[in-house]
């Protein structure tokens, strides 16, 4: 299938690219290049031995996503383009709702123009909010704790209410979440503006030495050694969900939900120990507070995306530190240096 990528630039998108490549789809990457660089499209270019079309636009731009439309006529969406931090979200709450908002039903409305109903959904594990429980399931509670989880929570329920209103959307929605890691190649990557936010990029960045030392966020949380505890998937794997997901569309009409996570659990400092073995690298690190808005635990139960889609992770923590530390290692700027 053609497959127009949103966000298709991206740390997700770069690697669900390469993944819908290597699986026979044909990929055309539409990205603002908000948070991203051209070279990653290039990078995809050279991992899958083919070209990429890409098309730079904003997804709440109406008239780009026409033209992306009508120029190579998908087949199908994923959709991965967005602001994505948690932290900006509360500093900035308007301009992700005008433009996670605005970006899904701009598209939404251009796809059902042109006949095209297949979507596959970048949402979060943040849609859960506080989990009373662990392992999450996708019938859990729903709330938003953040503008950022707001706007994926608002997005699954324009994609039900549409589905609801017309039997032809054969949509999902793909709860990640946390995806850490890179392609084994070490030419694509995360690569976050300024400084990370999340866990991984930022431990990567600190045992090179581009970073101070590590702050662990509080080491008082009801967890085995204090430390929060989440649910890291390697990326690759996070991008096959998407082409286990597009794949099943023609199998599942309306709006489903699924986890995409390993179903463990790992605390901060497992995480960093984990990273230390299978790299070699020392983290110098130091336990401060808590981070505000910071949950203690969150973990999928994914066996729904096995029992419907086929999928569930194979990749390690270990290989998923040593992906990392390559990609960080061969690009210690990132893409900057290559554009
Ligand atoms: C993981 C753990 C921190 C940084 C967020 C979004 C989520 C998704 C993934 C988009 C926590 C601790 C972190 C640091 C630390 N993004 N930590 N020092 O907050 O679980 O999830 O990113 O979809 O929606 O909410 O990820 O990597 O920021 O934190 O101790 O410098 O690492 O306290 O326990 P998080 P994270």
């Amino acid at each position: 299938m053609k497959v127009l990528l949103t966000g298709g630039a991206g740390y997700i998108g770069t690697h669900t690219a390469v993944e819908l490549a290597a699986a026979g789809h044909d990929p055309v990457v539409f990205d603002a290049l908000y948070n991203s660089r051209p070279e990653a499209v290039r990078r995809v270019e050279r991992i899958t031995g083919r070209t990429v079309p890409f098309v730079e636009g904003d997804c709440a731009d109406r008239a780009a996503v026409e033209r992306a439309f009508a120029e190579h006529r998908p087949d199908a969406v994923i959709h991965c383009a967005g602001l994505k931090a948690v932290g900006e979200s509360t500093e900035r709450p308007l301009a992700y709702y005008r433009n996670n908002l605005d970006g899904v039903l701009a598209l939404c409305e251009v796809m059902a123009e042109h006949g095209v109903f297949r979507l596959v959904f970048s949402s979060s594990a943040t849609v859960y909010g506080d989990p009373a429980t662990v392992p999450i399931t996708e019938d859990m509670p729903l709330s938003a704790t953040n503008p950022y989880g707001a706007t994926k929570l608002f997005a699954e329920r324009i994609l039900a209410d549409a589905a609801a209103a017309d039997p032809r959307w054969h949509a999902v929605s793909l709860r990640y979440f946390n995806p850490i890691g890179a392609h084994p190649s070490g030419l694509i990557g995360e690569d976050p503006r300024g400084v990370p936010a999340n866990l991984f990029p930022y431990m990567s960045q600190a045992a090179t030495g581009r970073r101070e030392a590590l702050r662990v966020f509080g080491d008082d949380y009801p967890t085995p050694d204090g430390t929060g505890v989440r649910d890291y998937l390697h990326v690759v794997d996070l991008a096959r969900g998407h082409v286990a997901a597009l794949e099943h569309l023609d199998d599942a009409p309306g709006h489903r939900v699924y986890n995409l996570g390993t179903g463990q659990g790992t605390s901060v400092l497992e995480a960093v120990r984990a990273f230390e073995e299978a790299t070699g690298a020392a983290v110098p690190r130091e336990v401060v507070g808590r981070r505000p808005g910071d949950i203690a635990v969150c973990y999928a139960d994914p066996s729904a995306a096995l029992r419907d889609l086929g999928w569930k992770t194979e990749l390690s923590m270990a290989e998923a530190c040593a992906d990392a530390w390559r990609w960080q290692t061969r690009n210690p700027d990132g893409y900057a240096a290559a554009e």
